[in-house]
């Protein structure tokens, strides 16, 4: 099978600033992954081509990049699957990250935000006699989390992440999850309470995209849903995001649709005037694209089934 590969090459000792891409026509074969294809190139055709690699059996997590603008382990990312209509296939470092040199990602941030969620065990008084073997049946729900490899996938792909660079990001929160339902942790409200800080699981915006580049099925976002719904119910709501989410719920539930309008007054409260005032030049701008939604706000015709639905999820609850 014909391919040329596109790579995003960046050298920091080079005396050219930033980065280009250069193409390299291969042969290869059909079952070959794009790792096979960007080795083939290190070896034989250009021996200055930077990338990490290890396992090559999509253990290690060392191999992420991004393939035609999404994040992969690229040792189990086979060619033929991404391979466009003119052979070609784009590859590029992951994103979110800072790049040492072509394709390698300086993780070290990644490292930073799961270091600051606290991944160990914190249980109260003094340590056991014996270990604390925890049965299967309390940790058979950690296992999707717990087969995240650290490939960093995930963060290189959070939109989020790409414009509010406090954030701690999906990996980071996946694993807070992990530890906040081990049953040998007892630090649980206390990490609630940190992860609901600025830059913790309000700061998602659900997107999806760490659920869909994520190689091992951790759905890093399902965590962070299942964290925010942890925190309400241990009553740590008196934050913006948590009373954006209950106002979203309440207004839907009461109308059957979104109140726009009044869903940033009861987020951020009737009298915080300096957030409302913030809040002006979107309304402007809303205003001028004829999308500024209407003073009065009329429900739905079949509301009330709207709030029936509601009940019957609460109650279930
Ligand atoms: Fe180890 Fe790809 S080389 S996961």
């Amino acid at each position: 099978m014909e391919v040329t590969l596109n790579v995003k090459r960046f050298d920091p000792e080079s005396k050219e600033q930033g980065s280009h891409f250069q193409e390299y026509n291969l042969e290869v074969e059909d079952h070959s992954t794009v790792l096979d294809a960007l080795v083939k190139v290190r070896e034989e055709v250009d021996g200055t081509l930077a990338l990490r690699c290890s396992c090559r059996a999509s253990i290690c997590g060392s191999c992420s990049m991004r393939v035609n603008g999404h994040a992969k382990l690229v040792c189990k990312t086979k060619l033929r699957d991404v391979i466009q209509h003119d052979h070609k296939v784009l590859v590029e470092p992951m994103n979110n990250m800072p790049v040492v040199k072509d394709l390698v990602a300086d993780m070290k941030p990644f490292w930073d935000k799961v270091r600051a969620i606290q991944p160990w065990l914190q249980p109260d008084g003094a340590a056991p006699e014996r270990e604390y073997i925890a049965p299967n049946a309390t940790m058979l729900h950690l296992t999707g989390v717990m087969s995240c490899i650290m490939c960093g996938a995930c963060v290189s792909d959070c939109t989020a992440l790409e414009v509010d660079k406090n954030f701690l990001g999906p990996a980071a929160l996946a694993k807070a999850y992990r530890f906040l339902g081990d049953p040998r942790d007892d630090a649980g409200n206390n990490r609630l309470k940190m992860y609901g800080e600025s830059g913790g699981i309000w700061d998602c915006t659900r997107c999806m995209e760490c659920v869909q580049v994520c190689p091992k099925g951790v759905a890093p976002m399902e965590r962070i849903m299942s964290l925010r719904d942890q925190a309400i119910q241990a009553g740590f709501n008196n934050n913006n995001g948590a009373r954006h989410t209950e106002s979203f719920s309440e207004l839907v539930k009461h109308s059957g649709r979104l109140d726009e309008l009044r869903l940033p007054i009861k987020t951020f409260g009737m009298f915080n005037f300096p957030a409302l005032i913030g809040l002006l030049p979107v309304g402007l701008r809303a205003l001028r694209r004829g999308k500024m939604p209407p003073i009065i706000h009329k429900s739905i015709p079949g509301a009330e089934k709207v709030r029936r639905i509601f009940e019957k999820v609460e109650g279930k609850k």
